[in-house]
Protein backbone atom coordinates (compact mmCIF):
# COMPACT_ATOMS: atom_id res chain seq x y z
CA UNK A 1 0.00 0.00 0.00
CA UNK A 2 1.09 3.12 -0.58
CA UNK A 3 1.22 6.26 1.78
CA UNK A 4 -1.81 7.53 2.25
CA UNK A 5 -3.68 5.11 -0.05
CA UNK A 6 -6.63 3.11 2.05
CA UNK A 7 -8.58 0.58 1.55
CA UNK A 8 -12.33 1.22 1.36
CA UNK A 9 -15.44 -1.06 1.67
CA UNK A 10 -18.12 0.93 -0.55
CA UNK A 11 -21.72 -1.24 0.01
CA UNK A 12 -23.72 -0.81 -2.64
CA UNK A 13 -21.37 0.36 -4.84
CA UNK A 14 -23.06 -0.57 -7.87
CA UNK A 15 -26.02 1.75 -7.92
CA UNK A 16 -25.80 5.19 -8.85
CA UNK A 17 -24.54 6.92 -6.27
CA UNK A 18 -22.18 3.97 -5.27
CA UNK A 19 -20.59 3.70 -8.55
CA UNK A 20 -19.40 7.99 -8.31
CA UNK A 21 -18.23 7.11 -5.09
CA UNK A 22 -16.33 3.96 -6.54
CA UNK A 23 -14.83 6.18 -9.19
CA UNK A 24 -13.96 9.03 -7.37
CA UNK A 25 -12.17 7.11 -4.44
CA UNK A 26 -10.60 5.34 -7.10
CA UNK A 27 -9.23 8.20 -8.55
CA UNK A 28 -7.54 9.69 -5.71
CA UNK A 29 -5.38 6.29 -5.33
CA UNK A 30 -7.65 4.04 -2.90
CA UNK A 31 -8.10 0.46 -3.39
CA UNK A 32 -12.06 -0.13 -3.37
CA UNK A 33 -13.96 -3.02 -2.33
CA UNK A 34 -17.02 -3.06 -4.36
CA UNK A 35 -19.95 -4.89 -1.64
CA UNK A 36 -23.60 -5.24 -4.00
CA UNK A 37 -26.38 -7.97 -4.34
CA UNK A 38 -27.43 -6.12 -7.34
CA UNK A 39 -31.11 -5.59 -6.55
CA UNK A 40 -30.74 -2.21 -8.04
CA UNK A 41 -27.44 -2.09 -9.20
CA UNK A 42 -26.44 -2.94 -12.30
CA UNK A 43 -22.83 -4.50 -13.48
CA UNK A 44 -22.72 -2.10 -16.87
CA UNK A 45 -21.96 0.97 -13.99
CA UNK A 46 -18.98 -0.87 -13.08
CA UNK A 47 -18.17 -2.65 -15.94
CA UNK A 48 -15.12 -0.35 -16.96
CA UNK A 49 -13.83 -0.77 -13.07
CA UNK A 50 -13.84 -4.22 -13.30
CA UNK A 51 -10.13 -4.10 -15.14
CA UNK A 52 -8.83 -2.04 -12.75
CA UNK A 53 -6.46 -3.56 -10.14
CA UNK A 54 -7.33 -1.29 -7.06
CA UNK A 55 -10.98 -2.01 -7.51
CA UNK A 56 -12.64 -5.53 -6.67
CA UNK A 57 -15.99 -6.37 -6.66
CA UNK A 58 -18.30 -9.05 -4.34
CA UNK A 59 -21.42 -10.50 -4.48
CA UNK A 60 -23.03 -10.16 -1.28
CA UNK A 61 -26.12 -9.12 0.47
CA UNK A 62 -25.24 -6.63 3.35
CA UNK A 63 -27.93 -8.39 5.25
CA UNK A 64 -25.65 -11.17 6.39
CA UNK A 65 -22.48 -10.32 8.46
CA UNK A 66 -19.18 -9.87 6.43
CA UNK A 67 -15.51 -10.51 7.30
CA UNK A 68 -13.23 -8.80 5.11
CA UNK A 69 -10.11 -5.99 6.13
CA UNK A 70 -10.73 -2.35 4.79
CA UNK A 71 -9.94 0.74 5.92
CA UNK A 72 -13.02 2.81 6.21
CA UNK A 73 -16.41 2.03 5.48
CA UNK A 74 -19.50 4.13 3.13
CA UNK A 75 -22.37 2.31 3.83
CA UNK A 76 -24.53 2.98 0.88
CA UNK A 77 -26.60 -0.40 0.39
CA UNK A 78 -30.42 0.07 0.10
CA UNK A 79 -32.98 0.69 -2.66
CA UNK A 80 -33.70 4.54 -3.16
CA UNK A 81 -36.39 4.88 -5.34
CA UNK A 82 -39.57 4.15 -4.23
CA UNK A 83 -40.65 2.47 -6.72
CA UNK A 84 -37.70 -0.06 -5.70
CA UNK A 85 -38.10 0.25 -2.11
CA UNK A 86 -41.77 -0.48 -1.91
CA UNK A 87 -41.05 -3.82 -4.37
CA UNK A 88 -40.57 -5.74 -1.58
CA UNK A 89 -40.37 -3.49 2.12
CA UNK A 90 -39.42 -6.42 4.26
CA UNK A 91 -36.54 -6.95 2.66
CA UNK A 92 -36.23 -3.05 2.35
CA UNK A 93 -36.10 -2.76 6.71
CA UNK A 94 -33.64 -5.51 6.60
CA UNK A 95 -31.06 -3.87 4.44
CA UNK A 96 -31.00 -1.09 6.63
CA UNK A 97 -31.46 -2.39 9.93
CA UNK A 98 -29.66 -5.65 9.84
CA UNK A 99 -27.05 -4.09 7.50
CA UNK A 100 -26.45 -1.12 9.18
CA UNK A 101 -25.78 -3.64 12.31
CA UNK A 102 -23.41 -5.43 10.10
CA UNK A 103 -21.26 -2.79 8.94
CA UNK A 104 -20.83 -1.48 12.21
CA UNK A 105 -20.13 -4.49 13.85
CA UNK A 106 -17.55 -4.75 10.61
CA UNK A 107 -16.44 -1.03 11.35
CA UNK A 108 -16.02 -1.82 15.29
CA UNK A 109 -13.89 -5.00 15.03
CA UNK A 110 -11.42 -3.47 12.89
CA UNK A 111 -11.72 -0.13 14.97
CA UNK A 112 -12.39 2.25 11.64
CA UNK A 113 -14.66 4.94 10.21
CA UNK A 114 -18.01 4.24 8.89
CA UNK A 115 -20.44 6.57 7.29
CA UNK A 116 -24.07 6.36 6.84
CA UNK A 117 -26.08 7.63 3.68
CA UNK A 118 -28.96 8.20 5.32
CA UNK A 119 -31.79 10.26 3.68
CA UNK A 120 -34.29 13.91 3.81
CA UNK A 121 -37.13 10.92 4.27
CA UNK A 122 -36.01 10.53 7.68
CA UNK A 123 -37.95 13.81 7.72
CA UNK A 124 -41.29 12.44 6.33
CA UNK A 125 -43.86 14.99 5.32
CA UNK A 126 -42.10 17.76 7.49
CA UNK A 127 -43.91 20.88 8.68
CA UNK A 128 -40.66 22.58 9.54
CA UNK A 129 -39.02 24.29 6.32
CA UNK A 130 -36.15 23.99 5.01
CA UNK A 131 -35.54 21.36 7.73
CA UNK A 132 -32.14 21.92 9.81
CA UNK A 133 -30.84 18.70 11.29
CA UNK A 134 -32.56 19.09 14.78
CA UNK A 135 -36.08 18.68 12.83
CA UNK A 136 -37.52 15.32 14.28
CA UNK A 137 -39.84 15.28 11.12
CA UNK A 138 -43.24 14.08 10.43
CA UNK A 139 -43.28 10.24 9.48
CA UNK A 140 -45.74 8.00 8.96
CA UNK A 141 -44.18 5.35 11.51
CA UNK A 142 -45.74 2.58 9.10
CA UNK A 143 -43.31 3.47 5.94
CA UNK A 144 -40.43 0.75 5.78
CA UNK A 145 -38.01 2.82 3.78
CA UNK A 146 -38.04 5.89 6.30
CA UNK A 147 -38.59 4.25 9.52
CA UNK A 148 -36.10 1.67 8.79
CA UNK A 149 -33.12 4.80 7.65
CA UNK A 150 -34.48 6.23 11.35
CA UNK A 151 -33.39 3.21 12.75
CA UNK A 152 -30.51 3.00 11.08
CA UNK A 153 -29.27 6.65 12.37
CA UNK A 154 -30.46 5.66 15.24
CA UNK A 155 -28.23 2.43 15.42
CA UNK A 156 -25.08 4.71 14.29
CA UNK A 157 -25.40 6.63 17.32
CA UNK A 158 -25.94 4.18 19.61
CA UNK A 159 -22.87 2.34 18.66
CA UNK A 160 -21.19 5.80 18.75
CA UNK A 161 -22.18 6.49 22.34
CA UNK A 162 -21.87 2.77 22.96
CA UNK A 163 -18.77 1.86 21.55
CA UNK A 164 -16.99 4.87 20.90
CA UNK A 165 -16.85 4.41 17.52
CA UNK A 166 -15.84 7.21 14.40
CA UNK A 167 -19.34 7.54 12.72
CA UNK A 168 -20.21 10.18 9.88
CA UNK A 169 -24.03 10.12 8.84
CA UNK A 170 -25.01 12.09 6.04
CA UNK A 171 -29.01 12.77 4.95
CA UNK A 172 -28.84 13.20 1.27
CA UNK A 173 -31.47 14.90 -0.59
CA UNK A 174 -32.49 14.32 -4.11
CA UNK A 175 -29.55 14.12 -6.43
CA UNK A 176 -29.83 13.01 -9.54
CA UNK A 177 -27.08 12.84 -12.76
CA UNK A 178 -24.99 10.48 -14.59
CA UNK A 179 -25.54 6.70 -14.12
CA UNK A 180 -29.43 6.96 -13.01
CA UNK A 181 -31.44 3.92 -13.74
CA UNK A 182 -33.91 5.21 -16.57
CA UNK A 183 -36.36 2.64 -14.91
CA UNK A 184 -35.63 3.49 -11.29
CA UNK A 185 -39.18 5.86 -11.52
CA UNK A 186 -37.46 9.12 -10.01
CA UNK A 187 -38.84 12.14 -11.01
CA UNK A 188 -35.32 13.81 -12.97
CA UNK A 189 -34.60 10.20 -14.84
CA UNK A 190 -38.44 9.64 -15.66
CA UNK A 191 -39.32 13.51 -16.79
CA UNK A 192 -36.17 13.20 -18.85
CA UNK A 193 -37.01 9.92 -20.29
CA UNK A 194 -40.12 10.66 -21.08
CA UNK A 195 -39.49 14.27 -22.86
CA UNK A 196 -36.83 11.81 -24.78
CA UNK A 197 -39.26 9.59 -26.23
CA UNK A 198 -41.86 12.31 -26.74
CA UNK A 199 -43.99 10.70 -23.86
CA UNK A 200 -46.09 12.72 -21.92
CA UNK A 201 -44.48 14.03 -18.60
CA UNK A 202 -46.86 12.76 -15.39
CA UNK A 203 -46.45 14.70 -12.58
CA UNK A 204 -48.60 13.83 -9.60
CA UNK A 205 -51.66 16.05 -7.85
CA UNK A 206 -51.17 19.40 -9.69
CA UNK A 207 -47.35 19.67 -9.68
CA UNK A 208 -47.63 22.07 -7.19
CA UNK A 209 -45.16 19.89 -4.32
CA UNK A 210 -41.50 20.99 -3.73
CA UNK A 211 -38.18 19.75 -4.12
CA UNK A 212 -34.62 20.79 -4.23
CA UNK A 213 -32.76 18.28 -7.05
CA UNK A 214 -28.45 17.93 -6.10
CA UNK A 215 -26.17 17.14 -8.84
CA UNK A 216 -24.51 13.93 -7.95
CA UNK A 217 -20.92 15.38 -8.20
CA UNK A 218 -21.66 17.88 -5.75
CA UNK A 219 -22.92 15.33 -3.65
CA UNK A 220 -19.97 13.33 -3.88
CA UNK A 221 -17.86 16.11 -2.81
CA UNK A 222 -20.10 16.63 0.32
CA UNK A 223 -19.62 12.94 1.24
CA UNK A 224 -15.79 13.40 0.57
CA UNK A 225 -15.56 16.10 3.26
CA UNK A 226 -17.59 14.63 5.65
CA UNK A 227 -15.58 11.16 5.68
CA UNK A 228 -12.76 13.46 6.09
CA UNK A 229 -13.63 15.58 8.75
CA UNK A 230 -13.02 15.86 12.25
CA UNK A 231 -13.45 12.72 14.70
CA UNK A 232 -15.97 15.45 16.87
CA UNK A 233 -17.83 16.09 13.23
CA UNK A 234 -20.48 12.47 13.18
CA UNK A 235 -23.52 14.63 11.34
CA UNK A 236 -26.78 14.23 11.22
CA UNK A 237 -25.85 17.02 8.34
CA UNK A 238 -27.81 17.69 5.35
CA UNK A 239 -26.18 17.17 2.01
CA UNK A 240 -28.61 18.34 -0.78
CA UNK A 241 -28.84 21.63 -2.90
CA UNK A 242 -31.30 24.32 -1.21
CA UNK A 243 -32.76 25.36 -4.56
CA UNK A 244 -36.06 24.87 -4.24
CA UNK A 245 -38.48 23.85 -7.50
CA UNK A 246 -41.85 22.63 -7.54
CA UNK A 247 -42.47 19.32 -9.74
CA UNK A 248 -44.14 21.32 -12.47
CA UNK A 249 -41.39 23.92 -12.74
CA UNK A 250 -38.91 20.67 -13.40
CA UNK A 251 -40.91 18.95 -15.72
CA UNK A 252 -41.17 22.11 -17.53
CA UNK A 253 -37.35 23.23 -17.62
CA UNK A 254 -36.53 19.31 -18.91
CA UNK A 255 -39.32 19.82 -21.92
CA UNK A 256 -37.45 23.11 -22.57
CA UNK A 257 -33.61 21.23 -21.91
CA UNK A 258 -34.83 18.46 -24.93
CA UNK A 259 -36.55 20.45 -26.75
CA UNK A 260 -39.71 17.92 -26.54
CA UNK A 261 -43.08 18.66 -27.50
CA UNK A 262 -44.13 16.23 -24.49
CA UNK A 263 -47.21 17.61 -22.33
CA UNK A 264 -47.32 17.54 -18.90
CA UNK A 265 -50.03 15.48 -17.36
CA UNK A 266 -51.64 15.19 -14.02
CA UNK A 267 -52.33 12.22 -12.10
CA UNK A 268 -53.74 11.63 -8.26
CA UNK A 269 -50.93 12.09 -5.30
CA UNK A 270 -49.73 8.97 -3.98
CA UNK A 271 -50.17 8.57 -0.18
CA UNK A 272 -47.31 9.87 1.72
CA UNK A 273 -46.02 12.22 -0.84
CA UNK A 274 -43.93 14.94 0.42
CA UNK A 275 -45.62 18.37 0.03
CA UNK A 276 -42.35 20.40 0.27
CA UNK A 277 -38.52 19.51 0.67
CA UNK A 278 -35.63 21.60 1.08
CA UNK A 279 -32.53 21.20 2.95
CA UNK A 280 -31.06 23.80 5.36
CA UNK A 281 -27.02 23.55 4.82
CA UNK A 282 -26.21 25.98 6.87
CA UNK A 283 -24.24 23.12 9.36
CA UNK A 284 -22.50 21.84 6.01
CA UNK A 285 -21.48 25.42 5.18
CA UNK A 286 -20.02 25.95 8.48
CA UNK A 287 -18.50 23.07 9.29
CA UNK A 288 -17.43 21.17 6.15
CA UNK A 289 -17.09 24.46 4.04
CA UNK A 290 -19.68 22.90 1.42
CA UNK A 291 -21.83 23.89 -0.65
CA UNK A 292 -23.01 22.98 -4.09
CA UNK A 293 -21.66 24.20 -7.23
CA UNK A 294 -23.74 23.05 -10.08
CA UNK A 295 -27.31 24.65 -10.48
CA UNK A 296 -30.64 23.12 -12.16
CA UNK A 297 -30.20 23.56 -15.59
CA UNK A 298 -26.27 22.65 -15.59
CA UNK A 299 -27.01 19.37 -14.13
CA UNK A 300 -30.01 19.09 -16.40
CA UNK A 301 -28.16 19.40 -19.32
CA UNK A 302 -25.52 16.75 -17.96
CA UNK A 303 -28.21 14.62 -17.32
CA UNK A 304 -29.91 14.70 -20.99
CA UNK A 305 -27.10 13.97 -23.00
CA UNK A 306 -26.12 10.39 -20.35
CA UNK A 307 -29.95 9.35 -21.33
CA UNK A 308 -29.96 10.31 -24.73
CA UNK A 309 -26.51 8.22 -25.22
CA UNK A 310 -27.77 5.52 -23.22
CA UNK A 311 -31.52 5.37 -24.77
CA UNK A 312 -30.13 5.51 -27.89
CA UNK A 313 -27.25 2.47 -27.43
CA UNK A 314 -30.39 0.62 -26.33
CA UNK A 315 -32.32 1.08 -29.84
CA UNK A 316 -34.94 3.35 -28.30
CA UNK A 317 -36.31 6.02 -30.93
CA UNK A 318 -35.65 9.48 -29.38
CA UNK A 319 -37.65 13.17 -30.59
CA UNK A 320 -35.26 14.37 -33.23
CA UNK A 321 -34.33 10.87 -34.57
CA UNK A 322 -35.54 10.52 -38.35
CA UNK A 323 -36.99 6.70 -37.18
CA UNK A 324 -38.61 7.76 -34.63
CA UNK A 325 -42.27 7.54 -35.78
CA UNK A 326 -42.13 4.43 -37.02
CA UNK A 327 -40.25 2.93 -34.58
CA UNK A 328 -41.74 3.42 -31.71
CA UNK A 329 -43.56 0.03 -31.01
CA UNK A 330 -40.40 -2.01 -31.64
CA UNK A 331 -38.01 -0.60 -29.09
CA UNK A 332 -36.88 -2.14 -25.62
CA UNK A 333 -38.99 -1.57 -22.88
CA UNK A 334 -37.05 1.10 -20.12
CA UNK A 335 -37.72 -1.84 -17.81
CA UNK A 336 -34.81 -4.21 -19.95
CA UNK A 337 -32.57 -1.17 -19.60
CA UNK A 338 -30.63 -1.49 -16.37
N1 LIG B 1 -30.03 9.11 -4.85
C1 LIG B 1 -30.68 9.84 -3.98
O1 LIG B 1 -31.30 10.84 -4.35
C2 LIG B 1 -30.63 9.50 -2.51
C3 LIG B 1 -31.31 10.34 -1.62
C4 LIG B 1 -31.28 10.03 -0.26
C5 LIG B 1 -30.57 8.94 0.20
N2 LIG B 1 -29.92 8.15 -0.69
C6 LIG B 1 -29.23 6.96 -0.15
O2 LIG B 1 -28.00 6.72 -0.82
C7 LIG B 1 -27.80 5.32 -0.96
C8 LIG B 1 -27.56 4.99 -2.42
O3 LIG B 1 -28.69 5.41 -3.17
P1 LIG B 1 -28.71 5.26 -4.76
O4 LIG B 1 -29.47 6.40 -5.28
O5 LIG B 1 -27.37 4.98 -5.27
O6 LIG B 1 -29.63 3.96 -4.88
P2 LIG B 1 -29.46 2.69 -5.82
O7 LIG B 1 -30.69 1.87 -5.67
O8 LIG B 1 -29.04 3.11 -7.17
O9 LIG B 1 -28.22 1.95 -5.15
C9 LIG B 1 -28.34 1.12 -4.03
C10 LIG B 1 -27.36 -0.03 -4.22
O10 LIG B 1 -27.43 -0.87 -3.09
C11 LIG B 1 -27.52 -2.23 -3.54
N3 LIG B 1 -28.22 -2.98 -2.50
C12 LIG B 1 -29.52 -2.84 -2.11
N4 LIG B 1 -29.81 -3.72 -1.14
C13 LIG B 1 -28.65 -4.39 -0.89
C14 LIG B 1 -28.31 -5.43 0.01
N5 LIG B 1 -29.23 -5.94 0.87
N6 LIG B 1 -27.04 -5.91 0.00
C15 LIG B 1 -26.11 -5.39 -0.85
N7 LIG B 1 -26.38 -4.42 -1.74
C16 LIG B 1 -27.65 -3.93 -1.75
C17 LIG B 1 -28.27 -2.16 -4.85
O11 LIG B 1 -28.11 -3.29 -5.68
C18 LIG B 1 -27.68 -0.89 -5.44
O12 LIG B 1 -26.52 -1.15 -6.17
C19 LIG B 1 -29.03 4.63 -0.36
O13 LIG B 1 -28.72 4.23 0.93
C20 LIG B 1 -30.07 5.72 -0.35
O14 LIG B 1 -31.02 5.55 0.68
C21 LIG B 1 -29.95 8.39 -2.03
Amino acid sequence: MLLGQKRILVTGGAGFLGTHRCRRLLGQGHEILCVDNFSTGTRRNIEELLDNPLFELLRHNVTFPLFVEVDEIYNLACPASPIHYQFDPVQTTKTSVSGAINMLDLAKRLKIRILQASTSEVYGDPIVHPQPEDYWGNVNPISSHDEGKRCAETLFFDYYRQHKMSIKVARIFNTYGLNMRPDDGRVVSNFICQALLGEDLTVFGGGGQTRSFCYVTDLIDGLDRLMNSPENITGPINIGNPGEFTIRELAEKVIAITGSKSKIVDRPLPEDDPKQRQPNIELAEKLLGWRPSINLDEGLKRTVTYFEALLRAHGKPMIGDKRYQSATSTCLPLTHIG
